[in-house]
């Protein structure tokens, strides 16, 4: 399905390239249980059908990359129910959907520390990027235990252990060193729930990304949504620290 199928009558102009990379920062999921006199978790649950969606959404749109923010360097700091509760949703993600990337050749992708991840999710992990890896369609790269400090340390530590012959630190030297080299820059960063704030999201990456916020909970979040975002970037004039024209 086109972009112009989903935004309808949205009062967007709808030229332009489609934005390559699209990170979402999935926010709002307590808000929307608690709204409703459920406990968080049930949020969780029901964000993790909305982010279902927007994978297929995006799949159909012909995006190339879609980066989900699942599970942040800081959301440690919850309780262990909870975070106990996202690490199993997202071992039954991976696990239930595999003939679903099979069918529409997803490739599954991690940006993060896989290290600090319980083991079997770790593995999880490896096990399905492993499988998904040679899939053309679109890349869905999962962001969990990722932080944008933590990833350009990780990344600053690789440069020194590998201390290429004769390299030079530069931006261009620095970036083969992120978590995903050849991922190219967000163009498009969406973030759900009314909060206007990066929260650690793709720091190095994100430098000239075009940010657009939603009022809605990430589990009201639906394909309609994403191509509205879309219609309003494909309205953006970037610059780039240049002048018009
Ligand atoms: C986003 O929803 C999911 C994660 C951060 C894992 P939240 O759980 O942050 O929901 P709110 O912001 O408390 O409503
Ligand atoms: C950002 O949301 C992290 C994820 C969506 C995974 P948070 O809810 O953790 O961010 P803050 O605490 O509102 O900044
Ligand atoms: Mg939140």
């Amino acid at each position: 399905m086109s972009v112009k199928q989903f935004a309808g009558k949205k009062p967007f102009p709808e030229e332009g390239p489609l934005p390559a990379h699209i990170g979402v920062i999935m926010d709002g999921n307590g808000r929307w249980a608690v709204r409703r006199g459920q406990i968080r978790t049930q949020g969780h649950l029901e964000g993790l059908n909305t982010a279902k969606r927007i994978v297929k959404a995006a799949s159909d749109m012909g995006i190339a990359y879609l980066t989900l923010y699942v599970f942040s360097t800081e959301n440690w700091k919850r309780t262990a129910e909870e975070v106990g509760f996202i690490m199993g949703l997202v071992r039954q993600y991976l696990a239930a959907e595999l003939d679903f990337f099979r069918q529409h050749r997803i490739r599954i992708r991690h940006s993060g520390d896989a290290r600090g991840l319980p083991p079997d999710i770790a593995e999880e992990i490896r096990e399905v990027c492993g499988d998904t890896r040679d899939f053309t369609g679109l890349q869905v790269i999962l962001a969990l235990n990722y932080g944008g400090r933590d990833e350009i340390i990780r990344g600053i530590k690789r440069f020194l252990e590998a201390r290429p012959s004769g390299g030079e630190l530069t931006e261009a030297s620095f970036r083969q060193y992120l978590d995903n080299p050849d991922v190219p820059d967000p163009d498009l960063i969406i973030r759900t729930a009314g909060e206007m704030r990066i929260s650690n999201f793709l720091l190095w990456e994100g430098a000239y990304t075009e940010y657009w916020g939603s009022e809605k909970l990430w589990p009201d979040f639906t394909a309609e949504d994403l191509a509205s975002a879309i219609a309003w970037f494909q309205s953006r004039e970037r610059r780039y620290g240049g002048v018009k024209g």
